[in-house]
């Protein structure tokens, strides 16, 4: 069967592999220039197992315009020679959603029929079918084509909560990290359309100066900026708050985070009159108790568990007592920083849960340790609050396999220098390298690949004279703990010998048509 692809609103990026070259004509350059076509399957009386890739079709969402739309053609090679038609099954198809996707049983153009939409399915595996309708037995092996939704920007960051609550001792240091507020964008968390950045609009009040407080605009933390809280004069602030996706520049949404400033011993006592003669009296001190804040039990604690915890998971309890004996007080649990938003704490008891799953391989993990805070808050009427730190040691997990970092390369077809590709695995010692590599289907026939010295670079040789033209490669790498990914390089063959730099140009393929380019 031969695919045709074409570029689609600009969307859609093709280009057709592991098919063979025939002696068609290339308009500008090459008078054998090139026709992809694939293998027939029933050809003979044995079934062929395919052994060629479909890079999958990328369809941006929420299409625009007439609708049924034409996304590609199916052509039978066998179509030359008798009658075929074809037929689509799969999910978007005679699964549902049905009819979201069909195909011209006479002629193979295939169409989508209205708008997709990526947050509600973000792909689609599709069977081709293409038999002879007269002549009862010919058919085409069924072909996979796998449609990829391509995410658009159309969804606003929304945070999950409004307002946030939070507090802050009057006391606290400049830089001193005591709340997070977060948003959620349900976009494809892959593109900056759900990238996340947070900004404070306003404070109110604006005394004893109007930028007490500031926000990392990535994780959303809320910090003390200046000196100046007073809870005395000013016990409560709003903050306007801000998230917008695109790094900042795309949809807004805007909430609250209300502060509440807690009382630190800041006051020292002052006589009411000063008097330059003595005399000696027995002055008895009543010391009257005040509410003193909980203190947790270590101030800093460290545990250490596995990364790949499941959510609602039991990490420890966390506890703080209060030193206010003279009166019972009831103490009350809150997760004060979590960057990653990793860690939920129930109110009464002080037990700490995974939220969310979490990643040693995070950005805001740093040592391989995770630091939280987590508050207790008594329930005096000028309640006072106490923090304790817990670091988690998270213990690796084999959850990344292998990657190249390459995406493409360009070799010469004729004695060609042997290219060096890079790995990398972003789990530690033990699940990373020794690295081993192994070539898949069609790539084994054309290229070698084995690991260099250090085991973590591959050695790749392209060992047949390949027509000129783009080529896949498909490498399975695994990590020491077998742990494996198929990777995609594409290269760009090219008529020459040796290095590269003698490819005199190359062929490219553009909306069905090829062109020459000079190198
Ligand atoms: C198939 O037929 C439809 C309807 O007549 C037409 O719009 C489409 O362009 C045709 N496709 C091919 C590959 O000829």
């Amino acid at each position: 069967m031969q695919l045709v692809l074409h570029e689609w609103l600009g969307g859609l990026v093709v280009g057709l592999v592991g098919g063979s070259w025939s002696d068609a004509a290339c308009p500008t350059c090459n008078p054998a220039g090139p026709i992809l076509e694939v293998p027939d399957s029933s050809a003979g009386l044995r079934r062929r197992k395919r052994d060629w890739v479909i890079p999958p079709i990328s369809l941006s969402e929420n299409l625009r315009g007439v609708f049924p739309k034409e996304i590609s053609k199916i052509k039978s090679s066998l179509s030359k020679e008798i009658r075929m038609v074809y037929s689509i099954t799969g999910e978007g198809a005679d699964q549902p959603p049905v009819g979201l996707f069909t195909v011209n049983r006479n002629n193979g153009s295939l169409y989508v029929t209205k708008p997709l939409d990526r947050e509600a399915k973000d792909n689609y595996v599709l069977q081709v079918h293409a038999v002879s309708p007269d002549d009862y037995g010919v058919k085409e092996a069924p072909m996979e084509i796998i449609v990829n939704v391509i995410d658009q920007n159309d969804n606003k960051p929304i945070f999950t909560q409004n307002p946030f609550l939070g507090s802050v001792p009057e006391a606290s240091a400049k830089d001193f990290e005591f709340m997070t507020v977060t948003a959620t964008d349900a976009d494809d968390p892959n593109t900056a359309n759900a990238d996340i950045r947070y900004s404070i609009i306003s404070q109110s009040p604006q005394q004893p100066n109007p930028s007490l407080f500031d926000i990392n605009p990535v994780t959303g933390g809320i910090r003390v900026k200046s000196g100046g809280l007073d809870r005395e004069n000013y016990p409560e602030y709003t903050l306007l708050i801000q998230a917008a996706d695109l790094e900042g520049n795309g949809l807004v949404t805007t909430g609250t985070a209300v502060i509440t400033v807690t009382d630190s011993n800041d006051n020292a006592p002052q006589f009411e009159k000063t008097s330059v003669l003595t005399s000696t009296a027995t002055v008895i001190v009543n010391v009257q108790d005040v509410n003193e804040a909980p203190v947790f039990d270590p101030v800093e604690k460290i545990i250490s568990k596995p990364e790949d915890l499941a959510v609602e998971t039991e990490l420890i309890v966390y506890t703080a007592t209060d030193p206010d004996t003279e009166k019972t007080q009831t103490v009350t649990y809150r997760v004060g920083a979590d960057p990653a938003g990793w860690l939920s704490v129930d109110r009464e008891t002080g037990l700490i849960r995974v939220r969310s799953p979490m990643d040693r391989e995070s950005p805001f993990m740093k040592d391989g340790k995770y630091k939280a805070l987590i508050l207790a808050v008594d329930d005096d009427p000028v309640p006072a609050t106490g923090t304790g730190t817990l670091v988690i040691v998270l213990e690796d997990v084999n959850d990344n396999a292998p990657v190249i970092e390459e995406r493409s390369i360009r070799v010469c077809n004729k004695e060609s220098t042997p290219v060096l590709l890079s790995v990398t695995d972003k789990d530690g010692p033990g699940f990373a390298d020794p690295y081993t590599v192994e070539l898949q289907g069609d790539s084994r026939r054309d290229w070698t690949a084995r690991m260099d010295e250090t085991k973590t670079g591959i050695i790749l040789t392209l060992k047949t004279a390949l027509k000129p033209g783009e080529y896949n490669i498909i490498l399975r790498v695994y990590d020491a703990s077998k742990l494996f990914q198929d990777n995609v390089i594409q290269a760009t063959v090219c008529d020459c010998t040796g290095e590269y730099e003698n490819c005199p140009f190359i062929i490219t393929q553009h909306m069905n048509n090829y062109f020459c380019l000079k190198v």
